[in-house]
């Protein structure tokens, strides 16, 4: 017995369901949005991610899934979206040739994290990537699809939290404050971050250890006019859109390309890995990949964490409306004919092995949850007939030609949807 590897799992039903519904729930909302999808490769370069993502952060320095392969070349599983888009962008020229900058994807991501409830090594995410547009219209836009497709999938009680963290210029005049405050405090940070603080000071915000203590303690940032005024335009806008959230200095994000607006939704129904959603705006990346100048905005959403959050409701009823059963190896051709032409009307139909006892067949049309059996006995073969009976209701059971089954069924089925539930 070989089993799945530790963090890798498999999405039975009714989970798997409910990520379809999740992404379903995001095409309709990309759609409204203007935003078309992009399927880039899972496999990318790995220098793609450590110029991107950034070499010094946790994503790249310790969870890449990255190996040289058969011919010598150093590659990695993406464990983020972003740098696939960014690089596509560039290597395709969609600046010049695409719509209007948005894209959206929805697939796999691989970190080497430590698997635990909402932590996996391989987990789904749709992203949505706004490139080419500096305006806080398109920040606001952004956040406010996000919170809509969060509606739309039916996940309630998450909170927005934003922040900036100012252009390129801001923060060069905060590294050195802070590599000076960081400096004189060596002594009270984790080992990683004491590696790191020349490196990369900003880093320290992010840590899971250091950053609590340092958000309270350590000198915050403050941006420059023009990043004031971006961010104040933001917040404007978000409150036009009705979108509800709460400003938090210590949000700094854990990933290196980040400029000006910063956002995260957490519930706190998830527990620790509370985060359902993060992004921000990256204005400097594209260029700094050999791309174009091009602000960009975007996001991604873990839909494993958007499942967990939506698991005690109701799915959709996924059973089939029809099962079709049959008394003999004859009468399964004509039951076979049968189950393609319900579904060719659009009807959900099923059957389990025809060769077995009716018996055996009802068991299962039962256990499928169908609403109706399609029965061609003996004597409907005969006939050219099948007999329906209804599995939800007791009642007589009708005969009817086989070709009228169809739309017979289509009848009874939206009688029923028309009748008012049980008192
Ligand atoms: P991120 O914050 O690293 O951002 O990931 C986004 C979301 O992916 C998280 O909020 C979480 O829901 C989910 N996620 C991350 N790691 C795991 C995991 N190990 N298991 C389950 N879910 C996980 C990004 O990836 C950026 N690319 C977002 C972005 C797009 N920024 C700009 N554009």
């Amino acid at each position: 017995m070989i089993n799945s590897l530790r963090g890798f799992r498999d999405l039975l039903p009714p989970e798997s369901d409910l990520f379809t519904r999740i992404e379903a729930a995001a095409r309709e909302v990309f759609g409204l949005y203007g935003y078309q999808e992009l399927r880039v490769p899972t496999l990318e370069k790995k220098e793609l991610f450590v110029k991107s993502t950034g070499d010094t952060t946790d994503i790249v320095e310790k969870e890449m899934y990255a190996f040289t392969d058969g011919g010598g070349r150093e590659v990695a599983m993406r464990p983020e979206g972003t740098p696939g888009v960014v690089r596509a962008y560039i290597e395709h020229n969609l600046g010049q040739t695409g719509r209007n900058g948005k894209f959206f994807y929805i697939g796999s991501m691989f970190r080497a994290e430590r698997p635990q409830a909402g932590r996996y090594r391989e987990f789904t995410q749709i992203g949505a990537e706004h490139i080419g547009n500096p305006s806080p219209a398109a920040d606001a836009e952004s956040i406010s699809m996000l919170v809509r497709l969060l509606e739309k999938a039916g996940v309630a009680g998450c909170s927005v939290v934003i922040n900036s963290l100012g252009c390129a210029e801001c923060r060069k005049a905060y590294r050195e404050i802070l590599l000076g405050y960081l400096r004189g405090r060596a002594e009270k940070l984790c080992e990683p971050c004491r590696g790191r603080i020349e490196r990369n000071p900003l880093r320290a915000l992010d840590c899971k250890t250091d950053g609590p203590w340092l958000a309270q303690e350590a000198p915050k940032l403050s941006l420059c006019p023009a990043c004031e005024t971006h961010f104040s335009a933001t917040q404007r806008l978000l409150g036009a859109a009705g979108v509800a959230y709460q400003v938090n200095t210590s949000l700094v994000r854990g990933l290196d390309y980040y400029t000006n607006t910063v956002f995260e939704v957490r519930s706190s129904a998830l527990g620790s890995q509370d985060a359902v959603c993060g992004g921000g705006r990256y204005d400097d990346l594209v260029k700094s990949m050999g791309g174009p100048a091009a602000p960009a905005i975007g996001w991604a959403v873990g839909v494993d964490r958007m499942a967990m959050l939506l698991k005690d409701k109701p799915a959709p009823d996924s059973a089939p409306k029809t099962f079709i059963v049959a008394a003999s190896k004859e009468a399964g051709d004509k039951a076979f004919a049968l189950v393609t032409a319900m579904r060719a009307a659009g009807i959900s139909s099923d059957f389990s092995n025809f060769e077995l006892s009716l018996k055996s067949q009802m068991r299962s049309a039962d256990k499928s949850g169908a609403t109706f059996a399609l029965i061609i006995g003996e004597d409907e073969l005969k006939a050219g007939t099948c007999a329906v009976k209804s599995l939800k209701e007791h009642g007589e059971q009708k005969t009817v030609p086989l070709p009228d089954a169809p739309s017979t069924i289509q009848q009874l089925l939206k009688a029923s949807s028309e009748k008012p539930p049980n008192p």
